[in-house]
């Protein structure tokens, strides 16, 4: 979900509107606005709220809807269904609080019911409604302390903005596990849960912390604790400019992030390579030679596109430093009460630094001891600063729900993760440089797979009539398959499965037929005979088969060929020209590319 505000002399709908847009990806399913009303209206709260798209809400603002403090919400529905009621702002019965948040309130049924016993009649099925109607029965002075008081009876995770019609100076927002971000502009001020909304308008920052809440006005702001003791918060400047956050002439943020790749490879890279010494710097990593020497099993959490960055990670710290190492979904671990080894390097794995169960799973191994590092692309983000160490990806603004260059990126400091802790251990300096060159390679070569795109946009025609296809790969390419399989679904709603090529007898022949399609990923690597094999025995079946290989395939019926590099590095390059795949037969069966039905980039509740 999105959260966005704005206090100021500006009139605020229109801000909030385009605030929320841009929020847009982190949930939609429904989108609310609150404002204090000036002007010519009379004054107080006025509120409007949708199911649906941003769009709708502005479809639906009421004419007279002037004011200059608001807040508005985009959603994704976890408690209750997207409808009008359940979308935010939520209000308390006196309609005088309204609140807008992220995350869960974990004791809201027992909350409601206390409610309900007190006679309150709730409006929604929401857990945040139950705090517009605490803020709002508090009868301490100022609306601080009257938010504090609320939030002492709330079980969960928060980050929420209030505001209330006796108070029309201010906002008052709170952050626990769910992020807050204040911007600091001319005489007006702004929040929002995440620095695309506010980036247009100031890269002034503050990030509050979890336990932190701020008060805004339009010509200052203070942040304290929720006990009351100030803090201290001198604004940061964001990494990223406005334009980053823009389709900068791309139809889709999904296409402009793949085609960015690039740049986003050189980014990634950029101050890391070590010639002399060949290996690679990581200023981050909190781990010093003796740590790394008595990593004894490496294991590493994601979820999503992030957990299969994880598993081609897994592979490259195998083979490059040797320590056994493996990846496995953070939600599945954190529920499986892990035994944790204190000889083992955590690895958690993360675009936004916020997924839930990636981070739950981070704070319950600080719990129980472990060392874990970070590899996030959001700077400053919830799993960055819980993590003892790690490796920012950089790259960038990544606004399509579903993930590319992200991934990408993840993949290749992975590669500079398993050089750093190869280097330490047993990898020779010939080896060493070997990988360097590949690194150094990789922007290039990703600009050569671009221009595959017409070739990829043809074959995306074809395959956009399948209902069902298969992707498979052996080893180094299995994770290439799942990520590829998950990319097709995620955008185009085709149902695709992912299989080890070796597994293929034990199952899924059975499938082929001339009506499911297979996508063959076929490095030239020590497994090219084997992966040969595959391919025929598909075809033996009349199975159509598109090959990614680094030569045409005879048995393909088609082969997209793309630049080799090291066999160790070749994953990060044989799913590229997929995710072309993937956005092309969404494009063709006319899917919401950047917002795919059901789905959401953070999702930030279990
Ligand atoms: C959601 C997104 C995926 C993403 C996953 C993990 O499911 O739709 O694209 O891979 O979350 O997100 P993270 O920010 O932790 O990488």
């Amino acid at each position: 979900c999105g959260i966005v505000g704005y206090i100021g002399k500006r009139d605020t709908a229109p801000l909030l509107l385009e605030g929320l847009q841009r929020l847009e990806y982190r949930g939609y399913d429904s989108a609310g606005i609150a404002i204090h009303a000036s002007g010519k209206t009379t004054p107080g709260l006025k509120t409007a709220k949708t199911k649906g798209r941003v769009r709708d809400l502005e479809d639906r603002l009421p004419k007279r809807f002037q004011g200059t403090a608001g807040i508005a919400h985009t959603r994704w529905a976890t408690h209750g269904v997207p409808n009008d009621a359940n979308a935010h702002p939520h209000l308390d019965a006196a309609e005088q609080v309204a609140v807008v948040h992220n995350g869960i309130i974990d004791n809201a049924a027992e909350l409601r019911a206390k409610l309900e016993a007190d006679g309150i009649a709730l409006a929604s099925d929401t857990d945040t409604e139950v705090l517009a109607h605490l803020i709002g029965r508090s009868d301490a002075e100022t609306l601080e302390a009257r938010v504090q008081e609320a939030l002492r009876h709330i079980e969960g995770t928060y980050g929420i903005a209030v505001l209330h019609a006796d108070f029309p100076d201010r906002i008052v927002v709170a952050r626990n596990g769910s992020p807050v971000v204040l911007g600091i502009g001319e005489k007006e001020m702004f929040v929002a849960s995440d620095v695309a909304a506010l980036v247009s308008h100031t890269r002034q920052v503050v990030t509050l912390d979890d336990g932190e809440m701020a008060t805004i006005k339009a010509g200052d702001y203070r942040t304290y604790t929720t006990e009351g003791s100030r803090t201290s918060s001198s604004p940061e400047t964001v990494e990223y400019a406005a334009e980053s956050y823009d389709l900068g002439g791309h139809d889709t943020y999904m296409h402009k992030e793949i085609a960015e790749q690039a740049d986003a490879v050189d980014r990634v890279l950029a101050g890391r390579i070590d010639d002399r010494f060949a290996t690679v710097h990581l200023g981050g990593l909190n781990l010093d030679a003796r740590e790394a020497r008595a990593v004894r099993r490496v294991k590493i959490l994601g979820c999503g596109t992030s957990y299969h960055a994880g598993m081609i990670g897994a592979q490259m710290i195998e083979e490059l430093a040797r320590i056994p190492a493996d990846a496995e979904p953070a939600s599945e671990f954190r529920y499986r009460n892990p035994v944790v080894d204190p000889d083992t390097l955590y690895v958690a794995v993360s675009q936004s630094g916020e997924t839930y169960d990636a981070l739950a799973a981070v704070q319950e191994l600080k719990r129980k001891g472990a060392r874990v590092l970070g590899v996030i692309n959001v700077v400053g983000s919830a799993i960055a600063r819980e993590a003892d160490g790690g490796v920012y990806v950089h790259a960038g603004p990544e606004v399509c729900v579903v993930s590319t260059k992200c991934f990408t990126n993840t993949v290749v400091a992975f590669g500079l993760l398993a050089l750093h802790l190869g280097r330490i251990r047993d990898l020779s300096v010939k080896d060493g440089k070997r990988i360097i060159e590949g690194l150094r390679k990789l922007p290039g070569q990703i600009a050569e797979i671009m221009k595959l795109e017409p070739q990829i946009e043809k074959l995306a025609q074809e395959y956009a009539e399948a209902r069902s296809m298969l992707f498979i790969g052996r080893v180094r390419g299995f994770p290439v398959a799942l990520e590829a399989s998950l990319k097709l679904k995620e955008v185009s709603y085709i149902h695709a499965e992912a299989y080890p090529a070796s597994e293929l007898k034990h199952g899924p022949l059975a499938l082929i037929e001339p009506a499911m399609p297979t996508v063959a990923i076929v490095p030239d690597d020590d497994l090219l005979e084997k992966n040969r094999a595959a391919l025929e025995e598909i075809k033996a079946r009349s199975g159509r088969i598109l090959a990614v290989a680094h030569q045409e395939q005879e048995k393909a019926d088609r082969t997209i060929v793309v630049p080799k590099n090291e066999d160790e590095l070749d994953p990060i390059l044989m799913g590229i020209p997929l995710q072309l795949l993937a956005y092309h037969t969404a494009l063709a069966l006319g899917r919401d590319i950047d917002k795919p039905r059901n789905l959401a980039k953070s999702v930030t509740v279990e």
